[in-house]
């Protein structure tokens, strides 16, 4: 294992949290006294989605749900998930005169968007629910297994979760797939990231080549890299997602553009992207 996987994997997760809070704590310092902080976005030290590249990988997005996700400027949109606005902020203005809903479990992510970004665009909705999780809402009260989403049945054409399904457990997939379908109007497109494991992931796992290790089973088809925290990284077979897809007809026209994740070398993003619709 390399020493950069070793940190990943190695470093209990709240230690890691901190010392990258304190990391970019100083950066967002720096970055503010030289005046070239972004308007309208976070501040470093509040990312707590991942990359830190977080403006080029919202553009990024932004651009695939628009030209492979043939997402339509008037679309009511829903972000399951919507962390700290990454992937809101770049459909600002795209989604004018369309609708925008996005809910999460992380308070500070969802109270920075409510005053950053639905403070100023009445079509912009955000909303915290206090679901658990042991990576992101550790004293969460609500069971993601359980919950129904807040939003009335055929509502939204659109509907994506970015890095979002790869920190959740089986069962609250299900729910959340069941959920879906109910709050999506029929032909409506799903767009969601995954860690999908196929033959040739499943190889680069076994001989260690893989960028996420996922070398914990939790069942025959849901494995994950954090021994004492799962949520923190998830993956899944690509068939169960299919047949998951599939129990809810939500696998009209699919398509999956595979990543670069497992060192895949011909990957479109960096997670397996799948697009489907809602069969009518
Ligand atoms: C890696 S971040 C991605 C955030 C956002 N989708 C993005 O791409 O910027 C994972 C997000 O999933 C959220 N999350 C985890 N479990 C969830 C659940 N059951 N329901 C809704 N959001 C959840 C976390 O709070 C976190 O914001």
């Amino acid at each position: 294992m390399s020493l950069k996987k070793k940190i990943k994997y190695l470093t209990p997760v709240p230690v890691k949290k901190a010392l990258k809070y304190i990391f970019y704590l100083f950066e967002d310092i720096i970055t503010f006294l030289s005046g070239k902080k972004i308007k309208g976005y976070p501040p470093k030290r509040l990312n707590f989605v991942g990359s830190s590249e977080f403006k080029k990988v919202g553009d990024e997005f932004a651009d695939h749900f628009i030209k492979i996700g043939k997402m339509k400027k008037t679309d009511t949109v829903l972000d399951i998930g919507s962390g700290i606005g990454r992937m809101a902020i770049p459909l600002k203005k795209y989604l004018k005169d369309g609708e925008y809903y996005g809910f999460d479990i992380d308070k500070r992510g969802v109270k920075w968007c409510q005053k950053n970004i639905s403070n100023k665009l009445l079509n912009f909705h955000f909303e915290y629910v206090d679901i658990y999780n042991k990576y992101y809402n550790k004293k969460g009260k609500i069971k993601a297994s359980e919950f129904v989403f807040p939003y009335k049945d055929n509502k939204f054409d659109f509907i994506f979760a970015t890095s979002v399904f790869t920190h959740m457990m089986p069962e609250q997939i299900i729910q959340y797939f069941k959920e879906v379908k109910r709050v999506m109007k029929p032909g409506g497109t799903c767009f969601f990231t995954w860690f999908s494991i196929d033959e040739e992931a499943e190889n680069k796992i076994k001989n260690n080549q893989s960028n996420c290790d996922l070398k914990y089973k939790h069942t025959d088809y849901c494995f994950y890299s954090h021994k004492n925290v799962p949520e923190a990284e998830i993956g899944y077979k690509e068939n169960w997602i299919i047949d998951q897809l599939k129990k809810q007809n939500l696998n009209g026209d699919l398509k999956i553009h595979h990543g670069t994740w497992s060192n895949r070398k011909d990957g479109f993003s960096y997670q397996d992207i799948f697009i489907s619709q809602k069969i009518k």
